[in-house]
């Protein structure tokens, strides 16, 4: 598992086009969440956001959007982004383990940022990220699944989802689905789960 510093070694060499989870498009999942709940345009927050394509994909749709990496340099390039695309971000480095935002949200969206921790920080993701939720807020998880043979530092069964997040979320679903920007590409296989507090 990488830490801050690997992570912003990452961002500082690489072109945030070829990293291997670039997608310059709104999640597929994370739309037809949106679309099938009928979400509020309300407060998000997205946690490892870089490259930021995310964020500023969700801006563009109204959402109000804080979202934060453990990277500088991540944060820097997404800022960037978001001054190109002329839509307002809130960016922070932070590090979801330790994290110092105060505020609550209507939705925390993760695309691979909570399969990337060591398995010791899970149980300080789930706390810190049920707090920072509003009464019924939406947790929205993407991560690898163990069906998964070629990529993923960690990969999870959806029982593993379930001994994990049942304590404190209600698990409405667990969609078998993929990383690919391509929604018809099933590779590489991952799960989408949405969650409410
Ligand atoms: C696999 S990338 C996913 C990037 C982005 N969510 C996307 O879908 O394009 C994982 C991201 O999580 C960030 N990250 C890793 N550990 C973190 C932590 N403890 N707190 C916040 N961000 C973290 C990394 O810097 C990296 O940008």
């Amino acid at each position: 598992m990488k830490d801050a510093s690997s992570w912003d070694e990452l961002y500082k060499k690489q072109d945030i086009k070829k990293l291997p989870w670039f997608n310059p498009k709104l999640d597929f999942d994370l739309q037809e969440f949106i679309l099938k709940y009928n979400a509020e345009k309300s407060s998000i927050l997205n946690l490892g956001e870089s490259p930021g394509t995310q964020a500023v994909e969700l801006s563009k749709l109204g959402f109000k959007v804080t979202a934060i990496d453990i990277s500088r340099n991540a944060i820097e390039k997404a800022r960037k982004l978001a001054k190109k695309n002329k839509v307002i971000v809130d960016f922070r480095i932070d590090n979801v383990i330790n994290i110092k935002i105060k505020k609550k949200f209507d939705y925390i969206f993760d695309r691979g940022c909570f399969h990337v921790l060591n398995p010791n920080e899970r149980e300080r993701y789930i706390k810190n990220v049920y707090s920072l939720l509003n009464k019924k807020g939406y947790l929205l998880l993407k991560c690898f699944s163990y069906k998964e043979k070629d990529y993923g530092p960690s990969r999870f069964r959806p029982s593993e989802i379930e001994f994990y997040f049942s304590r404190k979320f209600r698990i409405l679903d667990i969609i078998e689905t993929s990383f690919n920007v391509d929604k018809k590409k099933k590779h590489p296989i991952t799960l989408f789960i949405i969650m409410r507090k």
